[in-house]
């Protein structure tokens, strides 16, 4: 079967050396790609949010299956494009997307549904809007209601930086996304990346991983589409995840079912495991980036078949199986992100890192200028360690990082501080 995976970053990457491997996989296509992709996948120039292209890709090229990476096209409504023209594809329908795309939308289903979450108020008017955040307190956090790649939330310590975040998002600084913002409560405790996989009738939990957001050491500064990853999140024991099950992910899959939305796809349950419980933070509708690149390669059996299945209806419940070795995933971003990265600066030595034992890298912002590979992006690479604990797969992880040299780059010491502490 040929199979067309859509997206550039670290986490279709990593997709895509898993999907590489599958028996079943005939010709392994990647839109746009990157020259990390390029080395597992025949890249092809296509945008993956320009549904007739991607349509008529398809039909040409006899793609059986389609895996969408990112959210945007996911939201825009790509899968419902595939399915009319007849091609299969992962993720959900437009209308199911809303979970990711529509923060409000997520919250109504919270409300309506049970479902434990920040208390919250959407506003599109800003003097309405700083009136109940004063009446909050801090902190508080003020978030876009579209999609911002991670960065439109604001978690303010300051009723004046709660209101410098309303000024900027009502006044335009993330455009559509911003039109309409939510304030919410700030939740405290423990933050972790739950994945479902979930075939429209069955759901059935996938892994879990803490994800980093913010920019600076010790989780400070801006948050960001994540610096670093490490799975599994040894918080998430079967007790939890079965509390997270019945508490958030049944109930939601059942609200999106009553609406006529049922859910497919990745479901992405953003988790604070607060001492009430776990409470939901968000839900995203795909695999996370950096979670991927620490989850995919601890996965046993076939990625292929496995997300064949939860597309065709027809998981089984048989849970999938993953190595027990832990990962660790470190992010090396572009100096200015998650503000303006600098671009064009040259990487060497990812040869060098990828020889090292238990390190794979993963390569999201980076183009090809003949034989030189250039930083194009924010986040520009991952290197995800493996060992037997979190503690050899973070010396690994980072061995990797030092054999790379790129002075221009930047990433965080000590992703994976809170679980070593345990180890
Ligand atoms: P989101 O894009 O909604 O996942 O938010 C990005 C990050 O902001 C989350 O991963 C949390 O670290 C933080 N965050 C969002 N909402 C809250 C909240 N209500 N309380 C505390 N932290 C939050
Ligand atoms: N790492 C968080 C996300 O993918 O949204």
């Amino acid at each position: 079967m040929n199979v067309l995976l859509l997206g550039s970053g670290g986490r279709e990457h990593a997709l895509a050396n898993a999907l590489a491997k599958s028996p079943l996989l005939g010709t392994l296509f990647a839109a746009p790609g990157n020259p990390g992709i390029a080395q597992v996948a025949k890249t092809v120039a296509l945008d993956p949010c320009d549904e007739a292209a991607v349509v008529d890709f398809c039909r040409v090229m006899n793609i059986g299956f389609v895996v969408v990476g990112p959210e945007t096209p996911l939201v825009a409504g790509i899968v419902d494009a595939l399915e009319a023209a007849g091609v299969k594809a992962l993720g959900p329908s437009r209308a199911a997307a809303q979970l990711e795309g529509s923060k409000g939308f997520a919250k109504e289903l919270c409300r309506r549904c049970g479902i434990p979450t920040a208390a919250y108020a959407r506003f599109t008017e800003a003097g309405t809007a700083k009136a109940y955040l004063r009446a909050q307190g801090t902190p508080v956090v003020v978030k876009t209601d579209g999609l911002a790649a991670g960065k439109g939330v604001i978690v303010a310590q300051s009723v004046e930086e709660a209101e410098a975040a309303v000024d900027q998002m009502l006044g335009g600084g993330f455009g559509a996304a911003g039109r309409s913002i939510l304030v919410e409560e700030y939740l405290e405790g423990e933050e972790v990346s739950f994945f479902v996989l979930c075939d429209g009738s069955r759901a059935l939990p996938f892994a879990s991983a803490q994800d980093h957001k913010r920019v600076g050491e010790g989780d400070t500064g801006p948050n960001t589409g994540g610096m670093g990853a490490y799975s599994p999140a040894p918080i998430m024991d079967q007790a939890l995840t079965e509390r997270v099950m019945a508490e958030i992910v049944d109930p939601a899959l059942h609200g999106m079912a009553e609406m006529s939305a049922p859910f497919k796809g990745v479901l992405f349950a953003g988790l604070m495991i607060t001492s009430d419980g776990p409470k939901l933070i968000e839900f995203n509708v795909r695999f996370g980036d950096p979670e991927a690149q620490a989850i995919l390669p601890r996965l046993d059996g076939d990625l292929l078949a496995l997300l064949l299945a939860c597309a065709e209806g027809r998981l089984s419940a048989q849970a999938p199986t993953f190595s027990a070795q832990s990962a660790l995933t470190v992010v090396l971003a572009a100096r200015g992100y998650p503000g303006t990265p600098q671009k064009g600066t040259e990487i060497r030595g990812l040869e060098k890192a990828e020889a090292l034992p238990g390190v794979i890298v993963t390569q999201a912002g980076t183009r090809r200028e003949s034989s030189r590979l250039i930083a194009n992006g924010g986040r520009v690479l991952n290197v995800t360690g493996l060992g037997a604990t979190l503690t050899e797969a973070r010396e690994r992880a980072y061995a990797g990082v030092d054999a790379i040299d790129w002075p221009a780059g930047f990433w965080r010491c000590d992703i994976g501080w809170r679980a070593l502490k345990g180890e």
